[in-house]
């Protein structure tokens, strides 16, 4: 039932199974497996993941909880959201999630369009071996382009279908179908020779990497990016729920299925690269090549599976076409965010948002398209630090603003009031102070890659 308040061109969900599984859609994409390769990669692997689990935990749920109560409990988008909690003065809060959506797009569309290239040259087995200058040249200028171009029409398509009919059905064929080839393909790797040294590289922490700051914030910045956190996309899809369930367990579900799911594609990458000498195209150990390291999983899948001749080519395209629906599902969450709150804002209808704002982001993704530095430049800053900013003041606006009226909603289908003091305690005093730190160690990293980019 529709609350009487809401716009009449909001929508809900059919089911709670499809809720469950758009946000699991929306969590699970290019970021379990591009970013979180590629990240882990860089971060010295088990020290990283270590690192990563911990945020996942004590961070990244609680946060998912206070974006799930947030939506439900005010049903609009979350630029509105955010000023009927806290009043007018959370406007830019607000307005930094529509930013966070429209710019993450902007450049998760152009490796989306990657992943689209891989999957069509692998049917046709068009991939060379030598696949970081392959890389090199689809990845980037015209060809890149055309691909981000093709993406983004078909997430415009989806969104412009609706919360049940285009959201909904998507995430229940694809994540199913995407979670077991991946644990075939782990089953695969693990009978390489020498994957030994890449279970090593990514389950064994070297202790004294625990305490890096890059690596602390790496792990951080993932947390929030995989599971789609700090920018409202969980706050958007909890604001088409009706039930009353409970929360908790939704967000404990998500954000272990996402895990699960990351880990699963580390045990696929890892083993492959060490069994195939790929150490070093993409940058591990050595001095960081930004245009390999973002291209570390299309680098390395490709010539690993090639080796088995033609299932291997069958192969390829199975994995790029997961990873393609993979980042669909995600993609439509991020268009999503900026779509609702034309809706509610402006009173849009559906096709006119849609359109219009996926429009402006295929123009605000041709500088990643052109130019790598550009993406991993963009992915630092609003992939990394702009969402743990949106976390952090979500945590205070719900943590110091919100309290008494988001407890009350969570106490609606969750049990334990120990539970609920728990996380009202962690949203206040451990969630605050800690993203506090990371957002400053973050900083050299975010003018590190603004640098790069400049050339200085
Ligand atoms: N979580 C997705 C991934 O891992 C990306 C994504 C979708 C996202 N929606 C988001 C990231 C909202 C941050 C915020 O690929």
């Amino acid at each position: 039932m529709q609350s009487p308040t809401a716009s009449p061109h909001r929508g809900s969900w059919g089911t709670r199974l499809g809720f469950i599984l758009a946000a699991v859609g929306s969590a699970v994409g290019l970021g379990n497996m591009w970013r979180f390769s590629y990240v882990a990669a860089e971060g010295g692997g088990a020290a990283f993941v270590l690192l990563y689990l911990v945020f996942v935990a004590l961070i990244g749920i609680p946060v998912m909880t206070s974006e799930l109560i947030v939506g439900r409990m005010t049903q609009v988008s979350p630029l509105k959201a955010v000023t009927k909690l806290g009043g007018s003065g959370w406007a830019p809060l607000g307005w930094l999630f529509v930013f966070c959506g429209f710019g993450i797009l902007s450049y998760y569309s152009v490796i989306a369009g990657w992943t689209m290239r891989f999957a069509i040259d692998g049917i046709r087995g068009a991939i060379p071996q030598d696949t970081a200058g392959y890389f090199n040249a689809v990845g980037t200028r015209m060809p890149a382009v055309v691909t981000h171009v093709v993406f983004m029409a078909i997430t415009i398509f989806i969104v412009i279908r609706g919360v049940k009919r285009g959201l909904e059905s998507a995430a229940l064929i694809l994540m199913p179908l995407l979670f077991l080839l991946l644990v075939g393909l782990a089953i695969w790797s693990a009978t390489l020779a020498d994957g030994g040294a890449g279970y090593a590289y990514y389950l064994k922490p070297r202790i004294n990497e625990l305490l890096d700051k890059q690596i602390i914030t790496d792990a951080a910045g993932q947390a929030f990016f995989s599971l789609s956190l700090g920018m409202g996309a969980m706050m958007t899809y909890a604001s088409y729920l009706q039930d009353k369930q409970s929360l908790g367990r939704e967000a404990v579900t998500i954000a272990l299925t996402d895990f699960g799911i990351a880990f699963v594609a580390g045990l696929v990458v890892f083993p492959m690269i060490f069994h195939f000498g790929l150490g070093e195209a993409i940058g591990l150990g050595g001095t960081l090549n930004t245009d390999n390291t973002v291209g570390t999983l299309f680098i390395t899948i490709p010539p690993a599976l090639q080796s088995l001749g033609r299932v291997g080519n069958v192969i390829i395209t199975a994995f790029f076409v997961m990873l393609f629906f993979a980042a669909l599902t995600s993609a439509i969450s991020l268009l999503e965010v900026v779509v609702a709150a034309a809706i509610d804002g402006w009173g849009w209808t559906r096709f006119k948002a849609a359109l219009l704002s996926g429009s402006l982001i295929i123009v605000a993704g041709l500088p990643s398209a052109y130019n790598l530095n550009f993406l991993a430049m963009a992915d630092k800053l609003v992939g990394t630090f702009m969402l743990m900013l949106g976390g952090l003041f979500t945590a205070i606006l719900v943590g110091y603003y919100a309290l008494p009226q988001a407890e009350a909603e969570l106490a609606m289908g969750m049990g334990t009031a120990s539970l609920r003091k728990a996380w009202a305690n962690i949203i206040r005093f451990l969630v605050p102070p800690v993203l506090f730190v990371v957002l400053i160690f973050a900083v050299p990293s975010v003018i590190a890659a603004v640098r790069a980019l400049l050339g200085v």
